[in-house]
């Protein structure tokens, strides 16, 4: 599909599957040399990086643990601006090389509070690894070790990331081309 329509925004086709797996490969490659002799736990931040969380993770090739945590600060196209309670890690980080798996870090309000949840907790280190990143997250200097894509401020679906709950399911990622 080259355009897809969703209540009342319609989307085309941005980043190819194609042009996804082989980031991820390199991303993936990049976190087995930092992390070689050591056995961090990635964190996917769900629900939105499951689909980032599962390829990524296909692709790390020493041992690691998974956990996951649900949040949530959206609601149609923009952020709320308020954080949902985190939910998960009841296992414990303490001590912990932790790695955070975002789709996508917009404002940061979201891995700002997580970063520092888990680094008050006393976890040994904390970094993130994030798909896609838009710009005001850049401009505010967010902390994001890793990351795949950088965008403008502009609103992107498909390949775990919703609308209003709906186009998760698409394995290519689709940007929104009618006004927000
Ligand atoms: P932040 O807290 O503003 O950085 O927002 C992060 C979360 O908002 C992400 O994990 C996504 O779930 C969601 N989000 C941000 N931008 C988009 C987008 O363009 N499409 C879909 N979801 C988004």
């Amino acid at each position: 599909m080259v355009t897809v329509k969703i209540n009342d925004l319609e989307f085309k086709k941005f980043i190819p599957a194609s042009k996804l797996e082989a980031k991820i490969a390199e991303l993936a490659h990049k976190i087995n040399e930092d992390y070689k002799g050591k056995t961090p736990v990635f964190l996917p931040i769900l629900n939105g990086s499951f689909m980032f969380a599962s390829d990524l993770i296909k692709e790390i090739r020493i041992d690691c643990r998974i956990s996951f945590v649900k949040t949530s600060s959206y609601a149609g196209t923009s952020s709320t601006g308020q954080l949902k309670t985190l939910i998960g890690h009841e296992e414990s980080l303490f001590n912990q090389h932790i790695i955070i798996v975002e789709d996508i870090v917009d404002s940061g309000l979201t891995l700002d509070k997580i970063l520092t949840e888990l680094r008050d907790r006393g976890a040994k280190s904390v970094e993130a690894v994030s798909l896609l990143r838009k710009k005001p997250a850049r401009e505010k200097n967010i902390e994001v070790k890793y990351v795949g894509f950088d965008l403008e401020d502009e609103f992107v679906l498909g390949y775990g990331l919703d609308y209003d709950g709906l186009g998760r399911n698409y394995k290519d990622i689709y940007k929104a081309f009618s006004p927000k």
